[in-house]
């Protein structure tokens, strides 16, 4: 299995990521480590804990950022409730957290693939502190081809903290970004709820964190069904061929007046950059839902 360490804000989709990183027999979930992003570092990592509990998942959990690089926190607490994760009541924490900072938690020694679904934040600092020597690649939810979901032209995990972004694409490491335009096509209807809730208690806690989070995205976006952005990333590192990928240079904006934390990916070369990512351009819907599914039957 492909040695993977999971970076997250826990987090709706976040939660399903982390059951389909610890489900999926084709990696080896090494780490889980929390950057402040949809909520306070404090509330995402206890999340983190509860989705582990309730799982029975028993990787180490890691603490990392509580801000990002150079600008204030600004949480999704409009998408993602109070707590970072509202909808269900959660059982008692049995899993810790360790006392090592995520970024060194980060460095295992043997090279991983690491997951970022939250703020780049984590990332950022790991490729500052330890060089890229460590890192086989970084599959990343963030940004978008088209339009974003925070203001008219940023995604959230990129508005966050654009500066680790702009780090993280101009690494050097092999870089894949899953952006809105893919994850938008992820959407949870009212049939994949009745298929989580099919699986038993912790199917069930699926279905509740499903519910909270369609209702959110009902008020704030119209949207209706919710999209289940974060797994996705995963999935791309379980079985790449459920996710169409275009080389292409990605800039991120850091001084945009209107436009910070966007991603200008210039898909047809115009600019004349070489290119630094693999960028999502299609997702196989159903065989996507199909592991997500299997992977929380496997962990149940
Ligand atoms: C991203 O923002 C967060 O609210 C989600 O967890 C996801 O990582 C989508 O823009
Ligand atoms: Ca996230």
């Amino acid at each position: 299995p492909t040695p993977v360490v999971l970076d997250c804000d826990p987090g709706h989709d976040d939660a399903i990521a982390i059951l389909l990183a610890a489900g999926a027999p084709e990696l080896d979930l090494r780490a889980i480590t929390t950057v402040a992003a949809n909520q306070t570092l404090d509330k995402v990592t206890l999340n983190a804990q509860r989705i582990c509990s309730a799982a029975g998942i028993s990787v180490p959990i890691a603490r990392g950022c509580s801000r990002p690089l150079v600008r204030p926190l600004y949480v999704a607490e409009d998408i993602h409730g109070e707590s970072g994760l509202d909808g269900p009541s959660f059982g008692a924490i049995s899993v810790g957290v360790v006392e090592d900072h995520a970024v060194d938690i980060m460095h295992a020694g043997e090279p991983v693939t690491l997951i970022a679904t939250g703020a780049l934040t984590n990332v950022a600092l790991y490729l500052q502190r330890y060089g890229t020597s460590g890192v086989r690649e970084i599959v990343l939810m963030g940004g978008s081809t088209e339009r974003g979901n925070t203001t008219p032209y940023a995604e959230f995990n990129i508005y966050v903290d654009p500066e680790a972004a702009a780090v993280v694409f101009a690494s050097g490491v092999p870089v894949t970004m899953i952006g809105l335009n893919v994850t938008h096509q992820a959407l949870v209807t009212p049939s994949v709820v009745a298929r989580f809730e099919a699986l038993g208690p912790l199917g069930r806690l699926c279905g509740e964190l499903m519910t909270f989070f369609a209702a959110t995205y009902r008020d704030v976006f119209g949207f209706a069904a919710p999209p289940l952005h974060d797994p996705v990333a995963v999935a791309r590192v379980i079985d790449p061929s459920l996710v169409t990928c275009v080389e292409a240079f990605v800039g991120i904006e850091t001084t945009g007046t209107l436009t910070r934390g966007a991603t200008v990916v210039d898909l047809h070369g115009r600019m004349g950059f070489e290119p630094n990512a693999q960028v999502a351009v299609g997702l196989d819907v159903d065989r996507f839902f199909d592991r997500v599914i299997d992977a929380v039957a496997r962990l149940t």
